[in-house]
């Protein structure tokens, strides 16, 4: 026994659920449950990875600005010193939180939020506020209406995890214009690439328009990075600085910082991979639909078929887990009767696909 204890909103704080593996599988698993790349990650950024795997053992070059350098680059960014990088965009969610609520405070995020968000405002003891959706949408109009003097940040992920929905630029305008100004605006592009690089190029350009927005990235998603955790951020310079005064100085690994400027530097294979998602997002989506499981339109990388009832949807999803396909369980954002499933490769889409049909057509 000892008299240590965890600050009481440490352990409030319930831990993130993970995608998580298939325990027992009989063969290869169908893994449709964390948004990750298909087609694995860029063979330019494996090669820069072995290159830098010999020196390893020097430290990274803590102001990283090879990394933030080649991020504006392909960003039309034109002050890198803007830029921040972190070990994955979840370090981010939890700095941005650290350096600007606390106890007594409120995170604002919307109804079906990527639930790092509320996570993070607990373990710093602010309150996480959720705003409605609107047929799995988020509005600018019920978001200013759940401000207080005591929100501290909006985040929002657009498009939206696990919903794969999202507010136009014109509304996200109009929202940055109605904000408060005791009220930082984060917009999570973690699935912007999936839109298109003008969609890219408009929220970078929002961060431009005021001093109160904020845009965070990941090389998770269609860089296929996910293991190396890199994420980045783009910032007014006054939040850029109170943000470096508080990140680890060697937050981000030699072998990421490696893999993400190769990889940022090859417009094509993001093309590539975006082709292939909003091809396959289409044949998914159309297909669900055609199964009776009405599936709203995607703007990211994965699908939200609903099964109707709680029950139905655990049933599909142990029948799907029957088969070595694992899918995604949206109980915990408030979604119950619906399963996210990500688009992946053509064989896997039409696996999960032929699944759902056996499993639609005997219940
Ligand atoms: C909306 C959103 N933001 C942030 C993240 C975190 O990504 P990472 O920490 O891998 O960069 C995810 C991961 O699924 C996400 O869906």
């Amino acid at each position: 026994m000892t008299d240590i204890r965890p600050l009481p909103h440490i352990m409030k704080t319930k831990p993130y659920v993970p995608g998580g593996k298939l325990a027992g599988a009989k063969g290869p698993v169908v893994m449709l449950a964390s948004n990750e790349n298909p087609f694995g990650p860029n063979p330019l950024a494996i090669e820069a990875m072995r290159e830098a795997a010999a020196s390893v053992h020097v430290y990274p070059d803590p102001t990283y600005g090879a990394l933030r350098g080649a991020i504006a680059r392909a960003m039309g960014i034109t002050d890198a010193n803007r830029i921040v990088v972190s070990s994955g965009s979840d370090e981010i969610i939890h700095l941005l939180t650290q350096c600007y609520a606390g106890p007594g405070d409120e995170i604002l995020q919307t109804e079906h939020a990527f639930s790092m968000y509320a996570v993070s405002a607990t373990a710093h003891g602010a309150a996480c506020i959720s705003a409605p959706e609107t047929d799995l949408t988020a509005g600018a109009n019920a978001i200013l209406a759940c401000i207080s003097e005591r929100t501290r940040i909006l985040f929002l992920a657009n498009p939206n995890n696990p919903t794969g929905t999202m507010m136009s630029v014109d509304a996200l305008t109009a929202l940055q214009d109605a904000l408060p100004p005791h009220v930082l605006f984060v917009i999570d592009g973690a699935y912007g690439e999936y839109v298109g690089p003008h969609y890219e190029a408009a929220i970078r350009d929002l961060v431009d328009r005021r001093a109160n927005t904020v845009m965070m990235r990941t090389f998770s998603k269609i860089h296929g990075l996910a293991a190396v955790r890199l994420g980045w951020a783009y910032l007014p310079q006054e939040i850029a600085e109170t943000f470096q005064r508080i990140r680890g100085p060697f937050n981000v690994n030699s072998l990421a910082v490696a893999a993400g400027i190769a990889s940022i530097s090859d417009p094509a294979f993001i093309q590539m991979s975006r082709e292939h998602n909003t091809l396959w997002r289409a044949k998914m989506t159309d297909a669900l639909n055609a199964m009776g499981l009405a599936t709203p339109g995607s703007e990211a990388n994965f699908v939200l078929p609903d099964f109707g009832s709680a029950e139905r949807a655990a049933a599909a999803n142990d029948f799907l887990k029957a088969r070595d396909i694992l899918v995604r369980a949206v109980g915990g954002y408030g979604l119950p009767t619906r399963l996210r499933i990500s688009v992946g490769s053509a064989e896997d889409n039409e696996a999960v696909l032929a699944a759902l049909r056996d499993f639609t057509a005997s219940r």
